[in-house]
């Protein structure tokens, strides 16, 4: 298991550095909070893992928030419990514990997705959902013509689709989730009809593939899109996103179910 950071992040991203900020950028989009609750069905007790500051975490629920970064943790919003100190790969309760677990932008951040997967199962009687996103869908998306630095790295953090159902086992399904054009959860692609909104250090620094760029890149990247912004390179080529309603893109919203 990777080591813990001096404010507890497990994973491969230390939030003590960078989790500052992520709450005021990622907000969690009602859109995508109604297609995770209706995969979680008729659950009343729902575990959280990776709950970071609290996203789709529904108050119509009994939700037990597992997270195990202090600075993510001081982040959550009065209003939804306390988060417990924990990571996937070894979740403190015991066998069926809760109606349903969920997990939303985490699990190609753990040291062992596979292990997390299965420890979810364990303590789950019902549905697992997890979103995430594609790997194989993440370099088709106008960031890649700018920064292929920060997508290549998406594309080997995140796990592949087959490898998760295959963790979870039982009967899984696996839908896109429309991304609307005014989303509130700032992850890369929800800015795919806003660019300019990508040239603010503090959306970028919330989407940690960025933190694994150097400095060079992040100018190299902020020059290129602002002159292509400027000279109307960047509307010539995409413009018509600035008013698609919605991006079918690389996120996708995996539901198993025990056989
Ligand atoms: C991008 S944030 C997502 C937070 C929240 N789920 C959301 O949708 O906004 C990823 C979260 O996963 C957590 N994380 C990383 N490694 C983890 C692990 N091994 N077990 C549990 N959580 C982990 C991080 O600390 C961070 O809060």
């Amino acid at each position: 298991m990777e080591a813990r950071t001096c404010d507890g992040s497990a994973g491969d991203v230390d939030y003590g550095s960078v989790g500052g900020g992520y709450a005021a950028y990622r907000q969690p989009d009602p859109r995508i909070a109604a297609r995770i609750l209706a995969a979680l069905g008729t659950a009343r007790t729902v575990v959280n893992v990776g709950a970071g500051a609290g996203s789709y975490e529904a108050t119509s629920l009994d939700v037990t928030a597992v997270e195990p970064s202090a600075s993510m943790r001081a982040q959550r919003p009065a209003h939804l419990p306390a988060a417990v100190d924990g990571v996937a790969e070894q979740l403190p309760f015991p066998d069926g514990s809760f109606d349903a677990a969920m997990t939303t932008f985490s699990v190609h951040q753990w040291s062992d997705a596979a292990a997390g997967l299965r420890e979810m199962r364990r303590v789950a009687r019902g549905p697992v959902v997890v979103l995430t996103c594609d790997p194989a869908l993440v370099r088709d998306f106008w960031l890649y013509a700018y920064a292929p630095e920060v997508l290549d790295t998406e594309a080997r953090r995140y796990p592949e689709i087959a490898e998760l159902t295959a963790a979870l086992g039982g009967r899984a399904s696996v839908e896109t989730v429309p991304i609307p054009l005014d989303c509130s959860d700032g992850f890369n692609e929800a800015y795919y009809g806003r660019p300019e909104r990508l040239l603010d250090p503090g959306a970028r620094q919330a989407c940690s593939a960025w933190s694994f760029t150097d400095d060079a890149t992040r100018a190299r990247f902020g020059a290129g899109l602002r002159r292509d912004l400027a000279d109307g390179s960047w509307d010539a080529r995409y413009g018509a996103l600035r008013q698609q309603p919605t991006l079918e893109g690389s996120l996708v919203l995996l539901r198993a179910v025990p056989d």
